[in-house]
């Protein structure tokens, strides 16, 4: 059945998202801070039947229960949501792919850690949403149907409402995923995003950019 998705950030990783809910048959709506602008063009471009909003139109498109997916950089989270608002994001679940990376030094690292993560930031910012933290260990390119020669990746989520995370392990079916290794609550974000910087330091180490994590043995 179709449904309206917001998707908060219109860069590589919202239109990688955007485009899978599109083939799924999805409506999708980016909320970003210039519906007319140059990347709301190029998102527009690449995600078929999608339109750019602002941040609040595009959560409040948004049916209870539906997704909105977060795909602001670290430095924008606390403007992107507040623009969006609170109170509209308010039962909705909300795919959390950010990782709280600083810039600042040329290299990126982690700007929280150890004591709090963007997935428990969000949920504070957001705190009647439902966040479930997904896709931030993998690159935008293979969000969608991950396609590696050599093996299966698996994609690690978190959050705190059973219902949301088992929402979002179905959509990770639809987007070609096996079944999601759930971490916990989302308070395992502090774990999550750390394991990305482990895919980022490889990257830049290899200069590598298409890779992803599988877990052997898993239970099932
Ligand atoms: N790139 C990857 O492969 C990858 C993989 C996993 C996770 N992630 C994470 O996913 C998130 C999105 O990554 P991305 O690579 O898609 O980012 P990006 O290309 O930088 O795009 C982010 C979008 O956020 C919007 N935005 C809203 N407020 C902003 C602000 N204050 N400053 C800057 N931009 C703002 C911008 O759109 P408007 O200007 O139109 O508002 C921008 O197009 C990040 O947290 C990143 O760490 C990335």
């Amino acid at each position: 059945m179709s449904k309206t998705v917001a998707i908060l950030g219109n860069g590589v990783v919202g239109m990688a998202i955007g485009r899978g809910f599109s083939e799924l048959g999805h409506e999708v709506v980016f909320g970003t801070r210039s519906p007319a602008g140059e990347k709301s063009r190029q998102a527009l471009a690449a995600v078929p039947g999608s339109r750019a909003a602002s941040g609040a139109e595009a959560v409040a498109a948004v049916a209870a229960g539906g997704f909105v997916v977060v795909a602001l950089p670290w430095s924008g989270l606390r403007e992107g949501i507040e623009q969006a608002g609170a109170g509209r994001l308010s039962g909705k679940i909300l795919i959390d792919a950010v990782n709280p990376l600083d810039f600042s030094t040329g290299t990126p690292t982690l700007a929280v850690g150890f004591d709090d993560s963007a997935g428990e930031t969000l949920q504070r910012l957001a705190p009647a949403a439902k966040v479930v933290k997904a896709f931030n260990i993998i690159t935008a390119s293979h969000m969608y149907k991950p396609d590696f020669g050599d093996g299966v990746p698996d994609m690690f989520i978190a959050g705190n409402d059973a219902g949301a995370k088992s929402a979002v392990s179905g959509l990770l079916g639809q987007f070609g995923w096996r079944r999601p290794i759930d971490m916990g609550d989302i308070g395992a974000s502090r774990l999550l995003e750390p394991l990305a910087m482990v895919w980022i330091s490889y990257g830049f180490r290899n200069d590598h950019w298409t890779h992803g994590f599988s877990l052997l043995g898993r239970k099932d």
